[in-house]
This record gives structure tokens, sequence and C-alpha cells, in this order.
């Protein structure tokens, strides 16, 4: 495949799937979740869901961009089910929707970045006003989105994979810096044990649930990322231990997020845990003061590192976002990548104009619209969230019915033969088989008419 490009190894892959995994949602989300969810027995349900659930998924996306070498639109049409391609359509406009809102706040990360290295810790008490200002982050929204469209402009291995080589590696070493000095912080052993201690009796339904939606959304299943990305991986790797790693990574970055988030917390707050708020509340309206706390000079180090951090991992995700309308763009109408990127991302970015207006500055998109059932009205931001989630879900259960019944496993596991000679004879195969048909699509398709109904029409089951 001439031209189309290619990831120089396995490395490359892996970092660069890694990547597009390790992002906001991990640092923000995935932590909380534990705590809510019952610490340690949450973490080990995530572990079991990521490879239960998740990784048929992840092993099918690669097998079918892999086969095709083709975007996520191309591969089906070049398998010769072009009805199909509505997956990849689908996954296209998940990817736009996605980014444009995601591109928003990855920005308010590198702002935040600024704000901290200037010892500005008030930004956190002010987050309402400083999300609301638009011409600041509107500012950082461009750049973010402008660095995205640079690596992707770049190509395969010179934008993707180098991107993904310099920041992977640099994201690791600064959080576990991090974590190694919010453990000798006093009350550290508070945080870990808030974080941590196992309490079966909250695991229920609806953190069960969120457990699968988070775990399919932090592996960045269900749209064709890994599809496209897969496209680019060479016949030569093993596609089943290429997925592992990329799954232990995730995960992996995820826990020790948590590991390093809760001690600090429970420094900033003397160790009484009983008033602790997740997601963006905790990240950018308490994490300033936490750091405050510090002292200034080294708070506004770890501040501007810690957002520093946040930015990186956010931007491994935004690249491989943009990369799989870009990728189709490039492939099937023959636009030259440069330009194809340049126009892609002017259009998701005005595309998230509505997001960037609608955290306080405009009304109207500030308080978007009251679902069936609910009380309050969701902002844009939060609406997109919500249809993204149920796109996804959509999404891997097509993808995995489609394997499974219309492309056929014999034709999936020849394609992960290649590169891994045991397969053939292997305990995995029969996983995979059983997985792609029955497992996977049940799971799947049970949790998104669920999280439809708990999204939208008020029918809490999960949520
Ligand atoms: N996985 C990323 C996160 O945890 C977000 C992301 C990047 C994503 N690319 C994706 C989610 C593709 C779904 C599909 O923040």
């Amino acid at each position: 495949m001439a031209g189309r490009g290619n990831f120089s190894n396995r490395l490359g892959f892996i970092l660069a799937a890694a990547g597009s995994a390790v992002g906001l949602g991990n640092i923000w989300k995935f932590p909380f979740e534990v705590e809510a969810g019952g610490g340690a027995a949450f973490v080990l349900i995530y572990l079991i869901f990521c490879f239960l659930l998740c990784f048929p998924v992840m092993v099918t996306e690669i097998a079918i961009g892999r086969k095709t070498n083709k975007n996520a639109v191309g591969a089906f049409n070049a398998l010769g089910y072009s009805k199909w391609n509505i997956i990849g359509k689908m996954g296209i406009v998940a990817g736009v929707v996605i980014l444009s809102f995601y591109n928003v706040v990855a920005g308010w990360a590198l702002g935040y970045f600024f704000e901290m290295a200037q010892g500005n810790f008030s930004v956190g008490k002010e987050f309402g006003s400083y999300v609301s200002n638009i011409s600041t982050t509107g500012i950082y929204a461009v750049i973010f989105m402008a660095l995205t469209a640079f690596v992707v402009s770049r190509g395969v291995s010179a934008g993707i994979e180098k991107g993904a080589k310099i920041l992977m590696p640099t994201l690791i070493v600064m959080i576990l810096g991090l974590l190694a000095y919010s453990l000798t912080l006093p009350n550290a052993m508070t945080g870990v044990k808030y974080y941590l201690i196992p309490e079966f009796g909250e695991l229920n339904l609806k953190t069960i649930g969120g457990a699968l939606r988070q775990s399919f959304f932090s592996l960045s299943l269900g749209m064709g990322t890994i599809i496209t990305y897969g496209s680019y991986l060479s016949k030569k790797e093993n596609i089943i231990s290429s997925t592992v790693s990329v799954t232990l990574f995730d995960v992996g970055i995820a826990f020790l997020a948590g590991l390093m988030l809760f001690p600090l917390v429970a420094y900033s707050t003397g160790g009484d845990m009983s008033n602790i708020q997740g997601g963006a509340g905790l990240i950018f309206a308490a994490l300033p003061s936490v750091f405050e706390s510090l002292g200034a000079g080294l708070g506004s180090i770890l501040g501007a590192f810690f957002f520093l951090l946040l930015s990186f991992a956010a931007l491994t995700s935004t690249v491989s976002l943009l990369e799989v309308p870009v990728s189709y763009v490039v492939d099937e109408h023959k636009i030259s990548r440069p330009k194809a990127t340049a126009i892609t991302a002017g259009v998701i970015f005005i595309a998230g104009l509505p997001s960037l207006v609608g955290n306080g500055y405009s009304e109207m998109f500030t308080s978007f619209v009251t679902y069936i059932g609910a009380e309050k009205p969701v902002g844009f931001m939060d609406f997109l969230g919500h249809l993204a989630d149920c796109m996804l879900l959509l999404g891997g259960f097509l993808i995995v019915t489609f394997a499974g019944y219309v492309w056929k496993k014999e034709n999936l596991n020849e394609e992960i033969a290649i590169g891994y000679e045991g397969y053939e004879n292997s305990r995995v195969k029969i996983f995979i088989g059983f997985a792609v048909r029955y497992l996977c699509p049940a799971l799947l398709g049970i949790l998104f008419v669920m999280v439809v109904l708990s999204n939208f029409f008020g029918v809490d089951i999960i949520n």
C-alpha cells in the first residue's frame, strides 16, 4: 500500500493505540468510578470486562483494519460488504462528535498548564467563569486542534507514531514521578485506602454497568479508531498479544492516575474524604487549591506538571479521533493528507463551537435540552457525550455482529492467525469465536438499550 503509511514496528502500534486509549477518561473518570464502585473490587470487575468484552472487540477491529488496509468505511467495502460500511460512516460521525467537545476540554487542560505555571491557583475556584470566558478557552481550543492537526498531517509514522513515542513514555515518567511524590505527603495512605479498600456492597448493577461503558470508551472502541490504526499494522505482528499490551497499558495508567490523585486530595483535606466530588469538578475546580497547599513554588511546578501530563494524554487521543475522518478522506476522496487534515480539523473545530460556548457563555447551549423525565436541562457538551456513548456501543455491537455473522469467524480467525503461529489450536481462538457470535453481541446489545433508556429517557437501570 504505497503512500498510505504504516507503523514501523509493533511498539509503534502499541504506543499509538495506547495513546488513543489513555486520555481524559483515564485520569478524570476512572479513579472516581473506582472509588464509587467499591475500590479494588471494582478494579477487578473492570479488568474482567476489559478482557471479556473489550478484548474481542479490539481484536476484531484490528483484524478488519489489517486485513483490508483501509479506513473505517473503506474496510467494509474492501471485504465486499459495502452495505455494512454504515458502521464506518457512523464511526466517522461519532469521531467528529467526540472530538468536537473533547478538544474543548483538552484546551482547558492546556490553559490550566499555563495558569499553574504562573502560580495562578485561583482558576480552580473560578472554574465557572474560566470556562465561560470564551476568548481564553477559544484560543486554547484553537491551539489544541492545531497541535492535533499538525501531528496527523505528518502521517502515520512521522506524526502519529513519533508523537506517541515521545508523549507516552513522558507521560509514564510524569505519572510515576507525581505518584512517588504524592505518596510521601501526610495522609497519603488515607487517600489510598479511600481509593482501594474493597467494598463489595457498593458493587451493584449501576456500578457494573458503569464499568462496562467506561472500559469501552476508555479503550477507544466502537467507532473505527482501532480499525484505522489496525490498517497501518504489519502482517508480521501478533494481533492478540498487541491487544493485551494496549489493554494493560490503558488499565495500568488509569489505575496509577487514581493512586496519584487520591493522596493529593487527602493531603489537601487533611484526611477528610467525606466531601470529594469527581470528574471535571475535581480535576479543574479542586486540584488547583491542592497544588496551592503545597506552597507557591512547588505547587506551581507540580500543578503545571500535572496539567501538562493531562494535555499529553489528551493529545494522543485527539490525534486518534482526527485520524478516523482524515484517513477516510485521504483513502476515498484522494485528497492529500495535509489538505484533508486541514479541512477536517477546521470542520470539527466549528462543530465544537456550541460546546465551547455551552459552558456558561451562551444560555441556550449551557441549558441545551431537558430529557424526558429529567428535572434539569443538560448542556450541549453533556448532550454530545451521551449521544457518543450510545453511538459507540451501537458501533461495537454492529462490528462484532458483522464479524460473527456476515464476514464469519473463519475469516476473522484467518487474519488473526497471521503473525501468531499457535493460534489455530489455541484456547483464545475458541474464546474469540464464542465472543463475536454470542457474548459480545448480547452484552453490547443489552448495554446499548439500557444506556439509551437511561441517558435520554430517565429510565435509570444503570445510571
Ligand atoms: N479513550 C480516550 C479516553 O479515555 C478517548 C478516545 C479517544 C476515544 N479515541 C476514541 C473514545 C475513540 C472512543 C473512541 O479519554
